[in-house]
């Protein structure tokens, strides 16, 4: 049993006051942004049995960069769903919910490992990501479930159809990044029917078109820093 699953098992058979939960919040927080990986990844590594191949030193700084976004995408991933959870009032939702974020640890996991595989970093406003993104999925979670729940989902069709793109962008070799943005993409799809069959409530075009911008905002930043 790994850490994670006995912290897991001990919430839920305690009774804790509302300091006590602050504190665990604050503490998971720090897990999401410095966590130590070994503890906290569920699933292999995609890339374990993909072949390493070098890379011209150009296609190395642009995977390098698609996939510092796709970390910084999954930083914020961790923040929404906290967030949403947090606010969700069904308790089924709030399970479902925690499934996907697991999930999404192991993303954040994976794509950690593979900046460190081509030499880079992470971005450095990984910080500012997590804030901005726990703020939007605070807000999203006061209109109720089903609109929660319709955030969620959109939020997983716009990451796939962004992982779709990083996919088209990897060079042919790169078949170790390719094993980690496949499995992410399945994953993602999953997240979104998963929010669409809990009764995710579809959001407004205006709505869609301002989430899109922020994404590629963001986007732009962390590929470069
Ligand atoms: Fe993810
Ligand atoms: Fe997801």
């Amino acid at each position: 049993m790994n850490n994670r699953s006995a912290a897991e098992i001990a919430m839920k058979s305690r009774h804790y006051t509302a300091l006590d939960r602050g504190i665990m919040a604050l503490d998971s927080v720090f897990a999401d942004l410095v966590g130590t990986d070994s503890i906290r990844r569920k699933r292999p590594y995609p890339a374990a049995t993909c072949v390493t191949t070098d890379l011209e030193e150009q296609e190395r700084q642009h995977v390098s960069g698609l996939m510092r976004v796709n970390h910084a995408g999954e930083v914020a991933a961790q923040a929404l769903y906290k967030a949403q959870s947090l606010t969700a009032r069904d308790q089924e939702l709030k399970k479902s919910m925690q499934q996907s974020a697991d999930e999404e640890v192991d993303h954040l996991v994976w794509c950690k490992s593979r900046l460190k595989e081509l030499g880079d970093h992470p971005s450095y406003l990984d910080p500012v990501w997590y804030l901005g993104s726990f703020s939007i999925g605070l807000i999203a979670g006061c209109f109720g479930d089903k609109w929660n729940l319709g955030f969620l989902a959109e939020t997983e069709h716009q990451v796939v159809k962004h992982l779709d793109a990083h996919l088209a962008q990897l060079p042919e070799s790169d078949n170790r990044s390719r094993s980690i943005l496949e499995q992410m993409r399945e994953d993602e799809l999953h997240h979104a029917t998963t929010a669409e069959t809990a009764g995710a409530e579809e959001l407004p075009g205006r709505v869609k078109s301002l989430m899109n911008l922020t994404s590629k905002i963001m986007t732009k930043i962390a590929y470069r820093i």
